[in-house]
């Protein structure tokens, strides 16, 4: 008898080559004349940046430029992701597989993939997002030398953010018996959860040829403590393809909710004559949802805003390809301001994301497209909209069902058949495909044109209408859409770069923010013509019981769309995030805490190093969720300040605006918020900045310092973790800062810092968060940015050991730090 399935994970030892290099067809493949890389990989985060890289000519929208021509440099990252590339790689078929099935599942691939083995076409797949998987045990020959080739192409013009390049997700090889539980063939629900929960486990088998034979199918259900407590079996008799039906009643349900994400397994089992001859667990969570057109959302019936963020799917230096510690990483900062949602913008995300959000409770709306048949850039999906809609949308239903953190199904963003006449018929098409498919949720979708969409019938026909900037209309959306549950898909959409301040810092819209250094304020007042600051949204939020949350744009900076700089070289990543580019917080990370967390928050900015400034006007903002809050120049008062719960709500009045986007908001007030404290001129003089949090009887509760600093004198080294694990994959980010002699950072250092390690880990990028920095990511050395810069480390295979990693630059003390690489 057969043994279960092997799942083998195609890591290490591709060979890769640049360009339309036909001899990875050949038998006699030269591999010598290729790279040897391992998957996941990025071939364009190596750069170097150039402006070139698919810049292109944006006359057509902007016809009011002056000579009607203007090129749009960094969209896409200004790294080389466009153009064709090969991979190819043996497979291990051994003698025994012999009469088994074997197939091969991609997470992803960048994009226009077609998969060759043994020379054989295989298939063709053109969204460089979607999940899929192709039999090929005809292809294959147990026990002799198999090889897999893979072509990737991506066109120029195809994207409006950095899409990265070539096999960026994982490649798996599976060898199962000829009888086997279908890829994705697992749905569980549960249709009933009180006293007692209902799983409803729907399993598709599949079976080579019309064999007849009876087979055993057997679900376990174990608890999240990893307990057994729940079981069916059902003897069929199996033809080419059948479903089974199974129900399991569970005792005392451990619900999944954000705060208690409780995860249970179903392990399905296809057993022969008592032994088992297929295999597979999935995790599934117990939980209701309920979207309510009054009361907004609640989740086990407890009323819950979606405190949420967009996430674009690069992992800033390490580019697309994908690893799970620097996601975990990224969710665990989002988790640090009270974050417990997100939209995959706006793509169908890779597995890793949401095997995650499962486990760390974030509520995730799964976006399926950024455009359909109408384009937004040339060569974009709108090129496959017709052909392969369906079976994108329906593998990324059928991939991601079992995961109780999908709680939406978005068919789109930004969709410009908004303003098409058959903008809702089609939304019905796709609505109709996600209901299908399952039936247990609802669908959203991100609308920027919402008078259009309400008028064409495409906001009616999703469930749950998103809207992207539109705080001053929700109410007005409320009362139009009687009886839909409604959200805010993208909100605020404030730039700013770490670290870096300008005076009098004021409200920016678009050009007003515009400066020679690309960089922008962090006062999180900027934004272009479409956006607000978050304050805006914060009381939206709040004052209309009604919303279901908000998506800010976006919880990192990602790489590509370098608003407002698109046509400023070197600009070439996003001012967007809560977080930099490379994982830092920005000034905006503590108003978000202080919004979305009870933890107490009193932050001060900007720094207090103005060297030669002296006398000078500046303005101080302290993010807190205190009521009171005294500010403190060396000794000296500059007054209280109070939380004012009515100021968040003048400001949606202020932006009421027309229903085109590309009017300026109205006149702008002074900006102060219930979380925002503004002391508007405070002669600069060096020494302490301090805060000083009071009660209502004035006594002290907290305190802050922000303190001049001198001249840079160390470096200082901190981890964000102390432990490794050896497996070739995790990672550790390390940022590296100065301080001066007495302590205190430099907030404005920008030296150039060379990284070495020792022991079992590896350097395998550097970032500082600059929007505008050339410098290649893959490297030793990095120049701070904002006083700062971050070290990636990986482990380097199954080496166990102490890792040190030392921080050396000129006329500075070095600093190291060490980790432990455990087994
Ligand atoms: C939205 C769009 C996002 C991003 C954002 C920038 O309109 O949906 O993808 O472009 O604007 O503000």
């Amino acid at each position: 008898m057969t043994s279960p399935r092997r799942i083998e994970t195609l890591r290490d030892d591709w060979k890769f080559c640049r360009g339309d290099a036909d001899f990875f067809l050949k038998h006699d493949f030269e591999a010598c004349r290729c790279e040897t890389v391992r998957v996941p990989h990025d071939w364009a985060i190596a750069g170097p940046f150039d402006p070139a890289h698919d810049s292109h000519d944006n006359s057509a929208n902007q016809p009011d430029v002056e000579n009607g021509i203007e090129t749009i440099t960094g969209r896409t990252g200004g790294l080389p992701h466009v153009g064709i590339a090969w991979y190819r790689r043996s497979l291990d078929i051994p003698d025994h597989a012999e009469g088994r099935r074997v197939w091969l599942e991609f997470d992803g691939v960048m994009s226009q993939s077609t998969v060759y083995v043994n020379g054989h076409k295989i298939g063709h797949y053109p969204y460089g997002y979607s999940s899929f998987h192709y039999d090929v045990t005809h292809a294959v020959v147990p026990g002799a030398e198999n090889w897999l080739a893979v072509r990737v192409d991506n066109p120029p013009l195809a994207s409006r953010w950095y899409p990265g390049a070539g096999i960026y997700r994982k490649v798996r090889l599976v060898i199962t018996s000829p009888v086997r539980i279908a890829p994705w063939g697992v749905r569980i629900t549960t249709p009933t959860i009180e006293q007692t929960a209902s799983v409803a486990i729907r399993t598709t088998l599949q079976a080579q040829d019309d064999t007849h034979s009876a087979v055993e199918l057997q679900t376990h259900i174990k608890d999240p403590s990893g307990k057994k407590v729940g079981y069916a079996h059902h003897t069929i008799h199996l033809e080419a393809t059948l479903q089974c039906n199974q129900s399991i009643t569970l005792n005392a349900p451990q619900l999944w909710l954000p705060e208690a994400p409780n995860l249970y397994i179903a392990e399905t089992q296809i057993v022969v004559a008592g032994e088992v001859i297929d295999q597979v667990e999935h995790r599934f969570g117990i939980r209701s949802l309920e979207f309510d057109a009054e009361t907004g959302f609640a989740i086990n019936g407890v009323p819950t805003k979606m405190r949420g963020v967009c996430l674009h799917h690069d992992l800033g230096p390490l580019g697309a390809a994908v690893n799970t510690a620097a996601i975990r990483r990224q969710l665990t900062l989002l988790k640090s301001i009270g974050c417990n949602a997100i939209r995959t913008s706006h793509n169908p995300p890779t597995p890793e994301l949401l095997d995650l959000t499962d486990k760390m409770g974030f509520l995730t709306i799964d976006e399926a497209f950024d455009e359909w048949a109408a384009p937004k850039v040339k060569n974009g999906y709108n090129r496959h909209f017709k052909e392969w809609a369906e079976t994108d949308l329906r593998a990324m239903i059928r991939r991601d069902a079992n995961h109780p953190s999908v709680i939406l199904w978005s068919i789109g963003n930004e969709i410009e058949e908004q303003s098409l006449a058959d903008g809702g018929k089609v939304a019905q098409y796709l609505v109709d495909i996600c209901h299908d498919e399952d039936p247990s949720r609802l669908t959203t979708a991100g609308f920027n044109q919402p008078f259009d969409a309400i008028e064409n019938g495409l906001a009616d026909a999703v469930d749950v209408p998103g809207w992207n900037y539109q705080p001053h209309n929700y109410l007005q959306f409320h009362q139009r859409m009687q009886g839909k549950p409604t959200l805010g898909s993208e909100t605020a959409s404030t730039v700013s770069s770490r670290g870096v301040y300008y005076f009098p810092a004021e409200e920016e819209v678009n050009d007003a923010a515009l400066r020679e250094s690309l960089q922008i304020n962090s006062f999180d007042l900027s934004y272009p013509t479409w956006a607000y600051s978050p304050d805006v949204e914060f009381s939206a939020q709040q004052q209309y019981p009604f919303m279901m949350g908000e998506f800010v744009w976006t919880g990192f900076d990602y790489l590509g769309e370098p608003t407002p700089y698109y046509q400023q070289w070197p600009s070439r990543s996003s001012y967007f995030g809560i977080f930099d580019l490379c994982g830092l917080p920005k000034d905006r990370y503590y108003h978000y805490k202080s919004q979305w967390t009870h933890d107490p928050v009193l932050h001060l900015l900007p720094h207090w190093t103005w060297l030669g400034r002296e006398g000078e006007i500046l303005t101080v903002h302290c993010y807190t969720n205190y009521d009171k809050v005294e500010l403190f120049l060396n000794g000296k008062s500059f007054g209280v300040q109070q939380k004012d719960p009515q100021c968040g709500s003048t400001q949606l009045d202020r932006i009421a605006r027309p229903s085109t986007w590309f009017n300026k908001a109205d006149t702008m007030d002074p900006i102060s918020t219930a979380h925002r404290m503004v002391w508007p001129a405070v002669p600069y003089e060096a020494g302490e900045l301090k805060a000083v949090a009071l009660d209502q009887t004035g006594a002290i509760l907290n305190k802050t310092f922000v303190h001049t600093a001198g001249a840079p004198a160390t470096l200082k080294l901190t981890s964000e973790q102390t432990e490794l694990t050896a497996d070739g994959e995790d990672m550790a980010f390390i940022p590296v800062s100065v301080l001066d002699a007495a302590g205190p950072p430099c907030p404005t250092a920008d030296h150039s810092v060379r990284f070495s390690i020792t022991g079992p880990a590896e350097i395998v990028a550097v970032g500082n968060g600059d929007p505008t920095s050339l410098e290649p990511f893959q490297s030793d050395t990095r120049r701070l940015f904002s006083g700062k810069a971050v070290a990636y480390i990986r482990s380097q295979g199954r080496e166990t050991g102490t890792i040190t990693l030392t921080a050396q630059s000129e006329g500075m003390a070095t600093a190291a730090i060490k980790l432990n690489m455990h087994a």
